[in-house]
């Protein structure tokens, strides 16, 4: 997690820094700090326990000035969040200042070496022990800056995205990666550095991503150079950003989680794009046809997830056993890793995830990449560390996702691997032909059920308002509605710290109606389908206990009218569908609870929007 920025250029870098550090403040926000070298060669290190926001407070009669600068919003792993160990970390001589993002898991030994040499520390940062040990290594070889960064790094385990300031040199930044990400954007004579493109977009299209192990030497006035840690020249290869500004903008919302639900018609009707058309049956997946014959031959699909892609990953589930009958099995991607889990070569894995750089799900891949299975990714975040470790893969075109929640990211991965599954079983010919073309003109009308959902806005929110002050809540749902039972109670306790519990409604009986009475919500999705009298008789089973029933039913629905204290109606779909529909007024739920509990939406406590440590 955290998130970096550097600029180098004509322009003031602090009003630079400080915006791009707000952009990225998803990826962290427990203190912030920035660096510059100001216009008289001093070097000047602001950081401050807490947000952007504070600061800016903090540095507002300070000499802000310079052209050469850095900026971290850091999300505590090594030391608790405070001003001494927010970013940036100065040298023993403190010529040298750094930003950091990711771990430096053998920091304990490297720093137990430099206090042997005398070298005394102010945080309990990992960070500042790598600082150190460039200097370190500079003055001792008496060698130049770049090269001592480079002889540190080979002494590293562990994931960085570093940048380096050196106060007797305005004129240059050093910027390293291994398993962060990084990514430098080449304006006219200026240069921007970030841990995604979000700070950049506005003044520069032409990027870099920078490759693990390489290391950026960025000299003012001068063309961007690439070298591997071990000296390797390296020919930079740049870019051109498809992002647009508006995206990564609130546009006139209170809230980005609150824009990015209501972009839900937009962005799943974005991730079918060019995909599918119903007209003719084609549903063109590019990424599967070049491993169509691995597809229809896998005995098995591992899925590898975090979050609420995992969510997502239920959901393929039951798509593919159902439409490819292909088995398959959901891992917790932290779990995958570390349990030397049974991987065939003829496994596919479906890596799933939003940002693309999840530390537990990359790692996972490359497990599985070693053991010769063929890895499939579905990635919102082009260019990301997981979309490159991957053999193909299919993007879901969601846009920038900012709300640390994760809504429309959701829906967009569900849109896509539905599309997947439908594209496979065709292909396997699992399907019969009449059922397929019925799905894909289904397909092609949720964006206008979702659209009819989001009208419902004000009447969720008078049952917000209801349920607001509960302490617990329960989520419940059959079949495909299971996986939006536990999304919808992830939603809740993200970001409104109610605690809630996502259960299959049956498995209920077996613990959970234990805790059932009056004072207990129970969100269940009772849409037409298979388990639609079973999922009946599960809420009569709640109300006989006095619980609290919300449920989301299918239009015209009369029986759970009877019974509920209160019913969302949402438009019919195809059952295998529903979650693409059904999870929109958990989403709206959740963010009225957490907007009148008083909570940070956007940026809920001790999360991180993308999480690059394990
Ligand atoms: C964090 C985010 C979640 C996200 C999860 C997985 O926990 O707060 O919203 O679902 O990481 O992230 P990914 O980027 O891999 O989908």
């Amino acid at each position: 997690m955290c998130g970096i920025v550097g600029y180098i250029g004509n322009r003031q870098a602090f009003p630079i820094l400080v915006k791009g550090l707000q952009r990225l403040e998803y990826r962290g926000y427990d203190s912030a700090g920035v660096a510059m070298i100001s216009d008289k060669g001093n070097l000047n290190v602001y950081k401050k326990k807490g947000k952007v926001s504070d600061l800016l407070d903090f540095s507002k009669d300070k000499d802000k000035s310079g052209t050469i600068g850095i900026g971290h919003t850091r999300w505590a792993t090594h030391g608790e969040p405070n001003d001494v160990n927010s970013h940036p970390h100065y040298s023993q001589t403190k010529d040298l200042v750094m930003i950091h993002n990711g771990i430096i898991e053998n920091y304990a030994s490297l720093k137990e070496g430099l206090e042997k040499r005398g070298h005394t520390f102010l945080s309990q940062t990992d960070t500042e022990v790598l600082i150190h040990l460039i200097e370190d290594i500079r003055k001792h070889e008496d060698i130049k800056l770049g090269y001592a960064l480079m002889a540190a790094l080979k002494q590293v385990i562990g994931a960085y995205a570093i940048v380096v300031l050196d106060k007797n040199d305005p004129d240059t930044l050093f910027a390293a990666k291994k398993g962060s990400p990084m990514v430098i954007g080449v304006g006219n004579n200026e240069f921007f550095i970030a841990s995604d493109a979000s700070p950049i977009v506005e003044y520069t299209k032409n990027v870099v991503y920078i490759e693990d192990e390489h290391v950026a030497i960025i000299r003012r006035g001068e063309e961007l150079k690439i070298r591997t840690i071990r000296d390797k020249e390296i020919t930079p290869y740049v870019q051109e950003l498809e992002m647009e500004l508006e995206a990564i903008e609130k546009g006139g919302y209170d809230h980005f989680m609150l824009k990015e639900i209501y972009e839900q018609p937009r962005s799943i009707f974005d991730s079918m794009r060019g995909r599918l058309n119903s007209e003719t049956g084609h549903l063109k997946m590019g990424g599967i046809e070049e491993h169509e014959t691995k597809f229809i031959n896998a005995k098995r699909i591992l899925v590898i997830a975090c979050g609420t892609s995992w969510h997502a990953g239920m959901v393929a589930e039951y798509l593919f056993e159902e439409y490819a009958r292909i088995p398959v099995e959901v891992e917790y991607a932290s779990e995958f890793r570390y349990r030397n889990p049974i991987i065939y070569s003829d496994d596919i894995v479906i890596a799933i995830s939003q940002s693309g750089e999840t530390a537990d799900t990359l790692a996972a891949i490359e497990l599985a990449k070693a053991k010769g299975a063929t890895i499939f990714g579905v990635c919102n975040v082009v260019g990301s560390s997981i979309a490159r470790a991957t053999h193909a893969g299919s993007y879901t075109h969601a846009g920038p996702e900012i709300g640390v929640a994760s809504t429309k990211a959701f829906t967009a991965q569900v849109t896509v691997l539905t599309l997947m599954a439908l594209h496979v079983a065709k292909a396997k010919g699992t399907i019969a032909e009449s059922r397929y073309r019925q799905l894909l003109y289904e397909m092609e009308t949720i964006p206008a059920k979702v659209e009819e959902v989001l009208k419902l806005n004000d009447s969720i929110k008078k049952i917000a308002a209801k349920y607001k002050d509960s302490s617990n809540a329960l989520y419940l749902g059959r079949g495909y509605s299971f996986p939006v039972a536990l999304e919808g109670a992830l939603k809740l306790k993200e970001i409104s710290y109610i605690h809630a519990e996502g259960y299959p409604a049956a498995e209920m009986k077996h613990g959970p109606i234990a805790l059932i009475d009056e004072a207990m919500p129970v969100f269940v999705i009772a849409t037409k389908g298979a388990n639609y009298e079973k999922v009946v008789s599960n809420i009569q089973e709640v109300k006989a206990r006095k619980g609290q029933i919300i449920a989301v039913v299918t239009a015209g629905d009369k029986d759970v009218k009877g019974m509920a204290d209160h019913v969302i109606e949402i438009p019919e779909t195809d059952e295998s569908l529903v979650p693409l529909v059904s999870v929109i007024p958990w989403q709206l739920l959740s963010y009225h609870i957490a907007v009148m509990r008083g909570c940070n939406v956007d940026q809920p406590r001790n999360l991180a929007k993308s999480v690059t440590v394990e």
